[in-house]
């Protein structure tokens, strides 16, 4: 049997066809825009998605029409989807990095107070979850606000779409700051600061449960024989942690993508002290700790095709890795604000300790650094509460960067395993749909069968201690800087 791991990502939805084993047939992807109606501002419209999905699910079952059981996804997470009583999309889709609600961000932390949040929920408010969007609409878009029928998060649209059923799973609604984390259940309190009821919000499910079953309709837009499974699947981070086989206890994965992540799973709840990192579900039923920097494989982007006007990934690689890392030169990765662990949608990116001698290979590797440095940032928390973690995987488009790798290796101090399969979220998003078509019993004994490690890297330990002095400079510039850009 064959299954379809959905990538709903934020620059283009990317799927693997797979067969049991996880080997992988086909993949396929389109890209799409984002609007950015204000500075600061993020939208996408659910329809430029449904497009994407639809071409790459064409794409993928040619020639395989009669062997698709089952469907599933990682979506970008936290995005404000809005239905109207007829299921029609209300207003374009508010990003996860969007940071128009500093105002109702700061209503949530400072006057619900975030006792109360964390209380409730696990977490406090930061600008780019969901119900600070929910917020914004009330106070700004009244006549839209009172349209609300439904709720829900990309990937759930997506889902909705293919099988007509409203869900979503627990470890994306984790990002909504309305579910009660620990309980896996609405909070009745949030619901009640947010002005909503519960029927509003999609029904709860674990991330590889069967919601139900593709829709006649696109069954046979597809040519589909058979009908195929629609599993709810999982926020992108969770969806790629099951990729690269992050289940379990205390297992690490950093994605680098638009976003940067540090995902550290645990079989219990916990949350840190200032709830700096997000407490939320696994997609495996426990739960994970996770710093979310909003600015990572963006960074390089940016720098090398904004400023550099190149679109060669690999551009002076070798002058990079050449460079004296004792060069004085930082940079600083926030430039869509930072969530984890400043919470500050006003901070912007900034380069520091140019001179007469910088060179573009220095700067480039500043730009590497200081993504490792912001991800050093949210680890350091996790350690000021007790997490000790001894490697981790590594997913995402900077994975495809083999210094960038070792600056992580050597910044974080730990290895850092390479999955054969480096897609992360749609790899596990097709392990999921396996999961809830029951190929195997649960996501543990799937990753285990499926996951292979290609290669491990290293710390080396004269780097490890050059970049602890640097790291030791660069997190004392943000408070510096604070108020400031
Ligand atoms: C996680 C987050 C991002 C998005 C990216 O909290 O906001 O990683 O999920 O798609």
């Amino acid at each position: 049997m064959l299954y379809i791991g959905i990538d709903l990502g934020t620059s283009s939805t990317k799927a693997l066809l797979t067969n049991e084993k996880g080997e992988i047939i086909k993949s396929s992807s389109r890209s799409y825009g984002i609007s950015y109606p204000n500075p600061g501002w993020t939208e996408q419209n659910p329809s430029d998605w449904v497009k994407a999905l639809i071409e790459i699910l064409k794409d993928l079952s040619k020639d395989h029409e009669d062997e698709i059981n089952g469907i599933s996804f990682g979506g970008q997470m936290h995005g404000l989807v809005v239905l109207d009583k007829d299921d029609n999309v209300i207003r374009p889709c508010i990003l996860w990095n969007d940071g128009r609600t500093e105002a109702e961000t700061e209503y949530l932390n400072e006057v619900i107070g975030k006792d109360n949040l964390s209380k409730y929920t696990g977490n406090i408010a930061f600008a780019g979850f969901t119900l600070p969007k929910i917020l914004w609409m009330k106070n700004h878009e009244k006549e839209n606000f009172d349209k609300i029928s439904k709720i829900m998060l990309p990937k759930d649209y997506l889902a909705y779409y293919l099988s007509g059923v409203h869900a979503t799973d627990y470890s994306d609604a984790s990002g909504m700051l309305l579910l009660d984390v620990e309980h896996r259940s609405y909070s009745k309190e949030m619901l009640e600061i947010a002005g909503i009821s519960e029927s509003m919000l999609p029904k709860l499910y674990e991330s590889y449960d069967v919601i139900g079953t593709l829709k006649e309709s696109i069954k046979k837009e597809l040519n589909l024989k058979r009908d195929v499974n629609i599993v709810i699947g999982a926020g992108d981070n969770a969806a790629a942690a099951v990729g690269t086989g992050t289940v379990g206890n205390n297992k690490c994965n950093i994605s680098l993508g638009t976003s940067g992540t540090i995902f550290i799973t645990s079989d219990k709840y916990s949350v840190d002290k200032k709830n700096s990192l997000h407490s939320f579900c696994h997609a495996d039923g426990g739960y994970h700790l996770m710093g979310c920097i909003l600015s990572a494989a963006s960074c390089n982007g940016w720098w090398l095709n904004k400023i550099l006007n190149r679109t060669d990934f690999d551009y002076h690689n070798t002058e990079m890795s050449n460079v004296d890392i004792n060069n004085g030169v930082f940079f600083l990765p926030y430039l869509s604000g930072e969530r984890s662990p400043h919470n500050d949608v006003n901070i912007r990116g900034a380069f520091l300790g140019l001179s007469h001698t910088t060179t573009e290979a220095m700067m480039g590797r500043a730009v590497l650094e200081g993504v490792a440095f912001a991800l050093r940032d949210c680890l350091e928390v996790a350690k000021q509460n007790g997490v000790n973690i001894t490697s981790t995987k590594l997913c995402g488009g900077g994975s495809k960067t083999t210094l960038w790798i070792s600056i992580i290796a050597n910044v974080l101090n730990v290895p850092v395993e390479i999955p054969y399969v480096e897609e992360g979220p749609s790899y596990g998003a097709a392990i999921l749909a396996m999961v809830g078509s029951k190929e195997y019993p649960d996501i543990i004994s799937a990753t285990n069968a499926i996951i292979k490690t290609k290669e491990i890297i290293y710390p080396d330990s004269k780097q490890v201690s050059i970049y602890e002095e640097k790291y030791n400079k660069f997190r004392k510039i943000y408070p510096k800087l604070k108020g400031l850009l």
